[in-house]
C-alpha cells in the first residue's frame, strides 16, 4: 500500500517536500506514495514541488479542519503534518477523528503544543524538573524583589509569553526602560536572565511508536537574522546528547521538534521548543539526519532503532534567496 503524507501550511519550505519525496521513492526510482501539500496561498512556492496542491481556508476559519479531514479521504493520506506552531495544536486536537480515518498525526500532543506555544509555562517545566534554563519572571514585583536581593542583574531579555519569529523581544538595561516596556506593550511579556553564550539548535526525532529518541542533530549558530539561523555549524557532544534525550522523552514528545539552546560556562539552558520542522531542518538532513526516512517507517508501522550522532560535523550551512516562476495563465 502508498504511503501518502499530507504537509500543511507548506509557504516557502520547499526542502521539505523534495526530502519527503525522497523518502517515498523507492531504489529502483520508483514512487511509493504522494506528497500532497495545502496553503492558503497559491503564492506558497513549496506547494508547487508537491505532487498535489490544494488551496485552503485560512486555519482559524470555520469548517477549516474538515475541509483537512476531507482531503485526507480523498488522497488516501496515511499521515499528517504542519510547518506552523499555531497549526499544531489544533492538528493534535483533532488526533482522534484523523485516526477514525486511518490518519496519523505527526506531532505532539495537544497538552505538548500548548506548552511550547507558552514560554512561561515552559520555564516553569524546566524548573519543576531541574532542567538548567534562564531564570524567569512573570510578575515585576517578584522580579524587583530579586533584583533589590541581588539575585538577578540588567540587563535582562525581555519578550512576549507567546511570541515567536523573535518578534517584540529587547535587552533591557534599566527599571525606567523596562517599566515603559511592561506599561507599553498589549501582549503579556516576560523578563528573563539575559543569557550570554553560544546559541545551538537541535534537530530531534522521536519515534511515533516506541516514543524515544533515535535521532539527533546538533548545531551551532554563527548568524541569525530575523528570528532564523541564518548561518551555522554541525557540532557532537555527548553531554548534549544526554541532556536532550532525556529532556525530550521526559517531557513526552513524539516526533519531529526543534530546540533552541544556550550554551555558558560549559552548562546547555533549554530555550524553547517548535514542536515540528524548524526552519534550518535542510542543514540537518543535508548532514545525514534523515527524518522523514524515520517518519515514513512509522507510517508503516515500523519503529526505528535510535542511531544518536549518526552525522557529519563541521559542515556548514549557509541560507541564500531563490525564486520560483510560475505563468499564471
Ligand atoms: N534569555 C535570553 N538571553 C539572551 N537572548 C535570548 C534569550 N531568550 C531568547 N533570546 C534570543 O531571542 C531569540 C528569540 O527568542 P525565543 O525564545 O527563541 O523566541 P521565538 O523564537 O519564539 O521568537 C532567540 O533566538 C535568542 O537569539
Ligand atoms: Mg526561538
Amino acid at each position: 500500500m502508498n504511503t501518502n503524507v499530507l504537509v500543511l501550511s507548506t509557504g516557502t519550505r520547499n526542502k521539505v517536500i523534495q526530502y519527503f519525496k525522497r523518502a517515498l521513492t523507492d531504489e529502483n526510482g520508483s514512487r511509493i506514495g504522494k506528497v500532497i501539500a495545502t496553503d492558503m496561498s497559491e503564492l506558497a512556492p513549496a506547494v508547487y514541488e508537491a505532487d498535489k496542491f490544494y488551496k485552503v481556508p485560512r486555519m482559524t476559519e470555520d469548517g477549516y479542519i474538515d475541509v483537512i479531514l476531507d482531503i485526507c479521504k480523498k488522497e488516501n493520506v496515511t499521515g499528517v503534518c504542519s510547518l506552523i506552531d499555531p497549526e499544531l495544536s489544533l492538528l493534535a486536537e483533532y488526533s482522534q477523528e484523523f485516526e477514525n480515518i486511518g490518519v496519523t498525526v505527526i506531532g505532539s500532543s495537544y497538552e505538548i503544543c500548548e506548552s511550547c506555544l507558552d514560554k512561561w509555562k515552559m520555564f516553569c517545566w524546566l524548573e519543576r524538573h531541574q532542567y538548567p534554563c534562564a531564570k524567569t519572571y512573570i510578575d515585576k514585583e517578584i522580579f524587583y524583589r530579586d533584583l533589590d536581593m541581588g539575585k538577578i542583574q540588567f540587563p535582562v531579555f525581555v519578550k512576549p509569553v507567546k511570541g515567536s519569529a523573535s518578534l517584540s523581544i529587547s535587552k533591557v538595561y534599566t527599571r525606567e526602560l523596562l517599566d515603559a516596556l511592561l506599561d507599553s506593550s498589549d501582549s503579556e511579556l516576560m523578563i528573563q536572565e539575559y543569557l550570554q553564550g553560544q546559541e545551538i539548535g537541535v534537530d530531534c526525532y522521536i519515534d511515533m511508536i516506541s516514543k524515544e529518541v533515535v535521532s539527533l542533530f546538533c548545531k551551532k549558530k554563527i548568524v541569525m537574522r530575523a528570528g532564523e539561523t541564518d548561518k551555522a555549524v554541525s557540532f557532537k557532544d555527548e553531554q548534549l546528547f544526554q541532556l536532550v534525550t532525556k529532556f525530550a522523552m521526559e517531557f513526552g514528545f513524539c516526533g519531529q521538534i526543534d530546540i533552541d539552546i544556550f550554551e555558558a560556562d560549559g552548562t546547555y539552558y533549554i530555550s524553547e521548543v517548535n514542536p515540528r520542522f524548524g526552519g534550518g531542518y535542510p542543514h540537518a538532513y543535508e548532514c545525514g539526519a534523515n527524518h522523514m526516512n524515520l517518519i515514513v517507517n512509522n507510517l508503516n508501522g515500523i519503529a526505528n532503532k535510535p542511531s544518536i550522532g549518526q552525522y557529519a560535523e563541521g559542515i556548514y550551512m549557509m541560507k541564500y534567496n531563490e525564486v520560483m516562476i510560475k505563468n499564471g495563465e
